[in-house]
């Protein structure tokens, strides 16, 4: 008798498994494409960081001095007028990148001592060739714009 109330009990689960077995290729159903759309939304999603943009302003001529020579540190730049002329010279050392800075000959590297001369020839040190000048340009609005994606020939000024 109890063999059959057991067979009987067996029986009567047997439905509840089966939906329960139903109910859970579902939701791992669900749960995949979840789970693929989620991973789409973030494939889809940019992941790139912008460094700095290599062209950008940097003031009006007026704003430099006849003389100066004003290293701008946050774009690895100095910015030298030379009477009505004006130029960009990079301040990344040339040997490893640190910043150099402007000196009373020229430039100097803190990192190994490399020396450099007021046009960024190297005169002193392990770097190993002068520091880059980039293109400098007025703008219609007459601000200075420095291009560091265009090298340009050392001692090339724009006149202001
Ligand atoms: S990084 Fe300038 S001398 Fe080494």
């Amino acid at each position: 008798m109890e063999a059959g109330s057991k067979t009987a009990e067996c029986e009567a689960n047997k439905m509840p498994r089966r939906d329960f077995l139903a109910w859970l290729s579902g939701a791992g159903v669900v749960g995949s494409a979840l789970a693929g759309l989620v991973a789409t939304f973030f494939f889809m999603k940019p992941r790139v960081t912008f460094g700095q943009p290599n062209r950008f302003l940097i003031g009006k001529p007026d704003d430099f001095p006849a003389g100066s020579r004003l290293a701008i540190d946050t774009k690895r730049i100095c910015i030298v007028r030379d009477g009505e002329r004006m130029a960009a010279i990079s301040t990344t050392c040339t040997h490893l990148g640190c910043i150099v800075a402007p000196s009373a000959t020229g430039f100097l590297c803190p990192c190994h001592g490399s020396q450099y001369d007021v046009d960024g020839n190297v005169t002193g040190g392990p770097a190993p060739k002068a520091l880059a000048w980039y293109s400098v340009s007025l703008t219609p609005s007459g601000e200075l714009e420095v291009d560091k994606d265009n090298e340009v020939q050392m001692g090339t000024y724009l006149n202001v």
